[in-house]
């Protein structure tokens, strides 16, 4: 048998003691394994939980997402946000059921004509679901690796050379779904991004950056910035029926459905903000507006406060393909982008 180092022991010993008990870590099945990791990128575990639980209900089998609709899946997906996940999960699972008989592919050639399938998924479905001897980096990874090795410099993909010759030491034989997520469990629960608890810690002997005192500024810590926009929306209601349309199918939250209305600029109020977006979007004049709430939503790089009117037009849109007028059971089948699902429930209660 070919020799790990000390680490690699290490920390798989503690998270067979220390693992939490996560649903898809109860399953040995690589569609399920596949979606959970999909929708663990940029989403935290806790937020991930009932999306993964209500998705497996609604489509237990790789065929199941194949004959849904796009919209079917945006909708399960609605609120765990970067979307382009779910279209691209949808895409690859028709691959697989038209040209790998439903089932996933277990090599990294087969894998990375997916949509979707970068490096990061690649390595994941292949150690987790497959036992294939391949490294993952995701950002604990990367934090806990630059940690141990004493890297220097921010967390960014410039690191993932060296990082890569880590793990090719690292890396054991067998059982790659324990080793690979004791990485990211490590990283979740005790090599925190801020105040990382290293008395806790399985592989202190191991880490150079606890032996010079440097964790906390490895990496080097990111100062965040946080955009604020504002928005002016539109609610217009026609007897009991409400107007949505559906955003463009490039660019942010694309393909999702929402009220009309967009971004205040410089100067304006959000009043003259809703007529001059209506008017754009539209080619509707706005003759009555009258506030009826304000919503809050935070993104990952932004924050959004939607001013929100109901109005009265001179003449109502038209309905087509990317323009719908709903009754609020209706609405609520379409996916919407968390700040404006927010508005509907507040209507709803309304
Ligand atoms: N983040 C990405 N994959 C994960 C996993 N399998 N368990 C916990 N967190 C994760």
């Amino acid at each position: 048998m070919k020799q790990n180092i000390p680490f690699t022991k290490l920390i798989m010993q503690w998270y067979r003691k220390n693992a939490r008990d996560l649903p898809w870590r109860r399953t040995s099945d690589p569609y399920s394994i596949w979606v959970s990791e999909v929708m663990l990128q940029q989403t935290t575990v806790n937020a991930v939980i009932p999306y993964y639980q209500r998705w497996l209900k609604e489509f237990p089998t790789v065929q199941h997402v194949a004959k849904a609709s796009e919209q079917k899946v945006l909708k399960l997906w609605q609120g765990l946000g970067y979307y382009q996940r779910a279209k691209n999960l949808h895409k690859s699972a028709q691959i697989i059921c038209q040209e790998y008989d439903g089932k996933v592919p277990n090599t990294a050639e087969g894998l990375s004509k997916l949509p979707g399938f970068g490096p990061y998924t690649i390595g994941a479905v292949l150690s987790i679901a497959f036992d294939v001897r391949h490294p993952i980096i995701d950002a604990n990874v990367r934090r806990v690796i630059m940690r141990i090795q004493a890297i220097e410099g921010f967390a960014d993909t410039s690191q993932d050379k060296k990082i890569l010759t880590f793990l090719e030491k690292a890396l054991p034989y067998r059982h790659l779904s324990i080793f690979n997520q004791a990485l990211m469990e490590l990283g979740a629960l005790i090599c925190a991004n801020r105040q990382a608890a290293c008395l806790q810690c399985p592989v202190r002997t191991e880490c150079k950056a606890y032996a010079k005192g440097v964790q906390e500024i490895i990496p080097t810590p990111k100062k965040k910035v946080i955009k604020d926009l504002h928005v002016a929306i539109g609610i217009i209601k026609n007897k009991e029926k409400y107007f949505i349309q559906k955003r463009p199918p490039k660019g942010l939250l694309a393909d999702l459905w929402e009220f009309p209305g967009g971004k205040i600029e410089q100067g304006e109020t959000p009043q003259q903000a809703l007529k001059r977006e209506l008017k754009e979007e539209l080619d509707v004049e706005v003759i009555l507006e009258q506030h009826v709430m304000n919503v809050q939503h935070y993104y990952t790089q932004f924050r959004v406060k939607l001013h929100v009117f109901s109005c009265q037009l001179k003449y109502n849109p038209a309905q087509d393909a990317t323009h719908k007028w709903v009754t609020p059971r209706q609405i609520i089948k379409y996916p919407m982008p968390s700040g404006s699902a927010k508005i509907v429930e507040k209507l709803i209660k309304l």
